[in-house]
């Protein structure tokens, strides 16, 4: 245990709460945003937001952490662990930001640890995420601030990207 029990208590108090208050997650993220009480959204997960290494480094997170539940190749154990690559993954989180995804991951996952990554770690596993689900990658890395991230769309559909990407740049 890394860090005191009290705090540990109250973080799995604080995650339990935040897990049913994100279960409808994606949809409420995105009504968050359009409400304007986010950060205004610059760009999206077409703009080269994360490196390659670091979705190597995110794959090592992945494998310790996630792969049990969520599968190898990302695509859900069949029962309550959802896929986290293909369709189903994308269409759920189209429109939201990766700032709800970080939060998501954050407070709720590993489902059974949460509350025990670092946010490097969760930013790291987000970029290999993205690489799984091809979109493009760059040379700076995904940040870890959470305002930053909630800068930037979660776009399923690169013809409806904002930012750079739509420009053809
Ligand atoms: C013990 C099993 C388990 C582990 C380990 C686990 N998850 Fe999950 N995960 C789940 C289950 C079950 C759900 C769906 C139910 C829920 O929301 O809790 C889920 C849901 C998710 C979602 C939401 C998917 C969607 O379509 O909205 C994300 C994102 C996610 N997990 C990421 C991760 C990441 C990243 C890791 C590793 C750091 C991880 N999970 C580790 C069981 C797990």
């Amino acid at each position: 245990m890394r860090v005191p029990l009290a705090a540990a208590a109250l973080v799995s108090l604080w995650a339990v709460a935040a897990a049913h208050a994100t279960r409808a997650d994606a949809p409420a993220a995105r009504r968050d945003a359009q409400a304007g009480s986010s950060p205004p959204v610059t760009r999206s997960t077409w703009d080269r937001v994360y490196s390659d290494e670091q979705a190597k480094r995110g794959a090592g997170v992945y494998a310790l952490r996630c792969t049990h539940c969520h599968g190898e190749l990302l695509g859900g154990n069949g029962e309550e662990a959802t896929p986290l690559a293909g369709p189903a993954f994308l269409s759920a989180w189209d429109g939201s930001t990766l700032g709800a995804l970080f939060s998501r991951i954050r407070t709720t996952m590993p489902d059974d640890n949460p509350g025990t990554l670092g946010g490097q770690e969760i930013a790291d596993v987000m970029a290999y995420v993205l690489s799984v689900n091809k979109f493009p990658s760059g040379q700076a890395e995904l940040p870890h601030d959470s305002v930053q991230l909630q800068q930037i769309r979660f776009q399923a559909s690169k013809s409806h990207a904002v930012g750079r990407a739509q420009d053809g740049r």
